[in-house]
């Protein structure tokens, strides 16, 4: 008998680059013991941070989070998983569309519990709004390779 190796009972499956899995620990709880929503938020900013500081090649700062919805919650244990994907550039902006989609550890079927769209500007050493350069060629072909996975 062959085994399913994908569960995903719904249609949606993630959109966007993988960029940040992690295993949520006891230490990213609430005190209702669930996962921390500020703990999850944060995952989000890092991942889409480093997206941003790839994009703009060096340092950007979140601006504004909007549209952050938090679907269903987080328990320890799961396996959480953060994908990215950059819906706009602007002259010194980026947003940034997330999604983190859980996993419990002892089975294989995922579902989407949080995502919102983060705006990071791109920052001169001064900490002042710099414009966010052309795509390189390779940044080009590795976007047309990765824009939905
Ligand atoms: C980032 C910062 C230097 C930008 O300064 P600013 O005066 O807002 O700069 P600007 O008005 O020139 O805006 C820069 C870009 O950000 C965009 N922007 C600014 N505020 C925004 C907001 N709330 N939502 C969406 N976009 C925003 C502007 O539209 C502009 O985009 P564009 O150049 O692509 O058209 C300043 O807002 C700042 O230091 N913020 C704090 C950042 C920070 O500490 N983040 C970590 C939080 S813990």
């Amino acid at each position: 008998m062959s085994e399913t190796t994908s569960q995903t009972p719904c249609e949606e499956f993630p959109q966007g680059i993988p960029t940040i899995r992690v295993v949520a620990m006891p230490t990213d709880t609430n005190p209702g013991g669930d996962i921390f929503g500020g703990w999850l938020v944060s995952q989000m900013d890092l991942a889409a941070g480093t997206v941003a500081a790839s994009r703009a090649n060096g340092r950007c700062a979140t601006v504004a989070i909007n549209n952050l919805t938090f679907l269903k919650p987080v328990v320890v244990g799961d396996e959480v998983s953060i994908y990215t994907n950059i819906t706009h550039t602007g002259r010194t902006s980026l947003k940034i569309h997330v999604q983190t989609w859980r996993r419990a550890r002892d089975t294989h079927v995922t579902s989407k519990v949080t995502e919102g769209e983060f705006v990071f500007v791109a920052l001169t050493d001064k900490h002042q709004p710099r414009p966010i350069p052309p795509l390189s060629t390779k940044e080009e072909l590795h976007d047309s390779c990765n824009t939905t996975i």
